[in-house]
């Protein structure tokens, strides 16, 4: 079995073969270091010439950037480098030569890495973002199942709209008119009130014709749904479950992280409990902030959640909107019924809305009311009703956005670093 990167601590002091990339190279008359990539990581491995025979010290100083190779060596640690270790070559094999790789060590736009992301994806960099995407699902998959949540998956092809019809992808369904999921919400009540706390993780979709640094027009979505839980108690699990993952990152992808060049710091003090401002004293502390014109009732863009976050160093709850600008789903506040049961959690530095979730309307009455105040009383709701009909308890769920979460995390600016192959309003390839 050939050796990996990731296994060279293993290895130490012993001969490996490995299959690797060339990624980049320096050498002199005397001496080639090779930038190796595996895919399980990067390794320099070091050519000298007095110690190999011509042929190979030859092919290592003519490699070219992404041939692929065989290469055998001795793993040494090294302790300069932050991986720790690295090879002394001793032969190298060419499985296939690469010639005019297009992506060079120099300064390329941002278009043009774009256009090329199936080759930008080996960068150095781009591979420590997709480590930490990893990390977060590997430690929310871990969390939930510790915390006794089962994974059940909604469908993505459904017969109505989740959150607003405006942002819908339209296809046929055969006869039929189906859309593409913007969330997986209305099925995870039903599964809630089947298996009591559930979680789901998977693709959704909105057609919105949004080009900001935040938005994709396909990204990923873990939405928890738990039954007998209220506002408050999720918003706990919420707390809870995003220190979760931070630490989890900040513990597992310490080489990722420095890579990235992460001011850690700030990541190390997101723990729970986070604060929580109301929608009504997040309109006062915007006023003070010099947001003169905004009024009661109307949503918050990115630079006021902006505002708001700058006031915390932890991510922050912005609870109780008014029930006008939230989903038809959210519970009235039984205190007071213009504002509703739930909370945007807003990320610090800049990165915004991580999370949107809400105590969900469980009277039957109240959900039929709400049902035709949105003109939503085609038959694909009728199962959603009968959810309040049989046995309705009080529950709650929200949903967090996988890649705004990486991005803040890996300390990325745009969303579009953050998925393997994002799709933007004017990006469908590659
Ligand atoms: O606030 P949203 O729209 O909430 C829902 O879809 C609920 N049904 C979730 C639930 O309660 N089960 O979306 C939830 C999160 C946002 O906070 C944001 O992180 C992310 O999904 N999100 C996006 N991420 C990238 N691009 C977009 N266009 C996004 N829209 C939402
Ligand atoms: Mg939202």
């Amino acid at each position: 079995m050939k050796k990996t990167i990731s296994q060279a601590a293993k290895h130490n002091e012993k001969t490996v073969t490995i299959g690797a990339w060339l990624a980049n190279k320096r050498s002199s008359g005397k001496i080639a270091f090779l930038q190796l990539r595996d895919g399980t990581g990067f390794m320099q491995g070091v050519v000298v010439k007095s110690e190999v025979s011509e042929e190979t010290f030859n092919l290592a100083k003519n490699l070219t950037q992404e041939t692929s190779i065989y290469v055998t060596g001795k793993i040494v640690e090294d302790t300069r480098s932050t991986f720790g270790y690295e090879m002394q070559v001793s032969q190298i094999e060419v499985i296939h030569e690469a010639t005019d790789y297009p992506i060079t060590p120099k300064e390329h736009g941002t278009e043009f890495l774009m256009d090329h992301r199936h080759l930008w994806l080996r960068s150095k960099k781009q591979h420590a973002v997709m480590k930490i995407r990893n990390e977060i699902i590997r430690s929310t998959y871990q969390f939930f199942n510790e915390n006794d949540f089962i994974k059940i998956d909604p469908p993505i092809l459904t017969g109505s709209s989740a959150e607003g019809t405006t942002e819908l992808f339209h296809t046929k369904y055969f006869d039929e008119e189906a859309y593409l999921s913007q969330s997986g919400q209305l099925y995870m009540e039903a599964a809630a009130m089947a298996f009591g706390k559930v979680f789901s993780f998977g693709p959704t979709f909105r057609a919105e014709k949004s080009k900001t640094r935040r938005h994709l027009i396909e990204f990923w979505m873990i939405e928890p749904e738990m039954a007998f839980v209220d506002h408050e108690e999720s918003l706990q699990i919420q707390e809870n479950y995003v220190s979760y993952v931070v630490q989890s990152v900040l513990n597992n992808c310490k080489l990722e992280l420095e890579i990235l060049e992460r001011d850690t710091s700030k990541l190390e003090q997101i723990k729970a409990p986070f604060p929580r401002i109301s929608y009504d004293d997040a309109i006062t502390l915007l006023k003070e902030k010099g947001f003169d014109d905004i009024e009661w009732g109307e949503d918050f863009g990115a630079p006021h959640e902006t505002a708001i976050a700058e006031s915390y160093d932890k991510p922050v709850f912005i609870t109780n909107y008014p029930a006008e600008i939230k989903a038809f789903y959210m519970k009235p506040d039984p205190n007071r019924s213009d504002v509703v049961l739930c909370a945007d959690l807003i990320a610090p530095e800049g990165y915004g809305e991580i999370i949107g979730g809400s105590q969900r309307i469980d009277d039957l009455e109240l959900m039929k009311e709400r049902y035709e105040q949105h003109g939503l009383n085609g038959p694909a709701y009728k199962w959603y009703l009968e959810l309040r009909q049989y046995g309705s308890v009080p529950h709650s769920g929200f949903g967090l956005g996988l890649e705004r979460t990486v991005a803040w995390l890996s300390g990325v600016d745009h969303v579009r670093e953050t998925i393997p192959f994002p799709r933007l309003l004017n990006r469908l390839y590659p």
